[in-house]
């Protein structure tokens, strides 16, 4: 190597140690009408604005810990979609976290449970397409395959009971199983038909053809009894999805029709024949577009995370996981480094962009910008309820002297509780982070929580804890 070239590589390292390379601005930068802004990049400060004209794909997939903002980023998106192009959204909620947000949005959110889904619906199709259908979802989560002798009974019991019976529903399909004595079949499919819930086994009272048109739709798959039952509802509503997006006539209109979002979806994001993969390889002609959002990466098929036009890494720790994303997406050290020294909202960001001469970029992104409507948490004592304002909430917590994680870690439980919480669960916590009795009684003092119950609250905490079989402290005031 001669002087100069040693001497050009020896710069291009420090520059590139001073910032990595961003994607040049108008890649990045568009009209508020045509894209939706998301923040600004680390380096260069210069706005991004998701655009999908530019774009591989219309895509999404977000990954990242517990707290780091993964939904916050799908709500602010969705909430900008909607003034941009108007689009209409799907979320699949596991966890029934997006239930406030879309109520406030003016949004719908439809309780599954209390609503019924009956899987047998041909919903437009032709008998042999349904039945299709539904023996791929049963593969997927029956893992049938190990199953040859099962998989032929359900698919024979399936045809004989559209045949005979009117309008057949999941409990007709067992008992057709069990009358032919195919008992371990049945028994598979019982999996579905938790005692108690005839949530598939009833007329359906979901409107399928009209949500996909009706803006804001939350489904709520949180009150499922069962995890089983969560995942054939997911995998059903994408197939039906699926076959509306086909349906419709491929036409240059502008804007995104539909966002189906589906967060923390477990077997339905990592199954190569989930409904998932095909919108995420046939979505753009259609105007579809994907948003897939997971704490465990390893969760997602990699066709998903190789064929997205857009990528978000929000803070990583486990090496794994990074590992898993790096592979595909392949950035420098010094963004897999970043990644696990990110704050809240803080993104990695990945896009394939359409012009033959880009390549894909990597580039940090400075904190995702979002908007939220105003929230008001309710915190449970005895018999009190004490409502107090998010932010406000947040600053409190921040004037005690908690780290941003660790408030995160508090607003995450919040959320998990649509906004509800025990004043237990907070005690908890702060004990966790090192508070002593004291600074924690006067804290839930400040909150306006009445003395008789700030007892309550501890000695709940304590006989919680005894439960499960730590040290029991004695609980004195002023006891450290
Ligand atoms: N970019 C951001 N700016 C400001 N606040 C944010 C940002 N991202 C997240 N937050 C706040 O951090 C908290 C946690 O965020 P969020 O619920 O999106 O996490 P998550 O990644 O979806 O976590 P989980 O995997 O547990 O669902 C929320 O209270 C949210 O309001
Ligand atoms: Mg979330």
């Amino acid at each position: 190597m001669d002087l100069n070239e040693h001497l050009t590589s020896q710069m291009a390292q420090r520059l590139f140690v001073t910032h990595p390379p961003e994607p040049r601005p108008s890649l990045l930068l568009s009209s508020p009408t045509e894209g939706i802004y998301v923040g600004k990049t680390r380096w260069l400060n210069v706005p991004v604005f998701w655009d999908y004209h530019k774009l591989i794909n219309s895509h999404i997939a977000i990954v990242g810990i517990t707290g780091a903002g993964k939904s916050y980023l799908v709500k602010t998106f969705l909430t900008r979609a909607a003034l941009v192009w108007n689009s209409n959204a799907i979320i699949l909620d596991w966890t029934g976290e997006y239930n406030k947000w879309v109520r406030q949005a003016g949004g719908r959110v439809i309780t599954l449970g209390r609503e019924s889904l009956n899987l047998l619906d041909l919903a437009g199709l032709k008998v042999a397409e349904r039945i299709k259908q539904i023996m791929s979802a049963f593969e997927i989560l029956l893992d049938l395959h190990n199953f040859p002798d099962e998989r032929y009974e359900i698919e024979e019991a399936l045809e004989e009971v559209y045949e005979k019976v009117k309008k057949p529903t999941l409990a007709d399909l067992v008992s057709v199983l069990e009358k032919k004595k195919k008992k371990h079949s049945a028994r598979l499919l019982k999996t579905f038909l938790v005692e108690g819930s005839d949530f598939f086994s009833r007329e359906s009272t979901l409107e399928l053809e009209k949500l996909a048109e009706s803006g804001l739709v939350c489904i709520d798959l949180h009150s499922l009894p069962t995890e089983e039952m969560r995942s054939l509802t997911g995998l059903t509503i994408l197939q039906f999805l699926k076959e509306k997006m086909r349906r419709e006539e491929l036409k240059e209109a502008k804007g995104i029709k539909l966002f189906v979002v589906v967060d923390e979806a477990w077997k339905i994001a990592s199954d190569e024949r989930s409904d998932v993969i095909t919108i995420v390889r046939e979505g753009r002609k259609y105007n579809f577009s994907l948003i897939v959002a997971s704490q465990n990466p390893t969760d997602m098929h990699k066709t998903i995370i190789s064929n997205v036009g857009t990528m978000f890494v929000l803070r990583l720790v486990l090496r794994e996981y990074k590992d898993y994303i790096r592979n595909s997406l392949n950035y420098s050290q010094y963004i897999d480094d970043a990644i696990s020294g990110f704050g809240v909202g803080d993104a990695a960001v990945n896009m394939i962009f359409s012009e033959r001469s880009e390549r894909a970029h990597t580039f940090l992104l400075d904190k995702i910008d979002g908007e939220e409507p105003l929230f008001v948490y309710t915190i449970k004592v005895g018999k009190m309820t004490i409502e107090v304002e998010r932010e406000q909430f947040s600053r409190m917590l921040f004037e005690l002297g908690l780290t941003d994680e660790q408030i995160n870690l508090v607003k995450v439980e919040f959320e998990r509780g649509d906004g509800v919480l025990e004043a237990s669960a907070i005690v908890t916590l702060l004990e966790k982070f090192g508070y002593s009795h004291t600074s924690i009684m006067t804290f839930l003092r400040q909150l306006g929580v009445e003395e008789k119950f700030i007892v309550e609250v501890f000695s709940l905490t304590r006989r919680r804890r005894a439960t499960k079989g730590v040290v029991d402290l004695k609980l004195k005031e002023g006891e450290e």
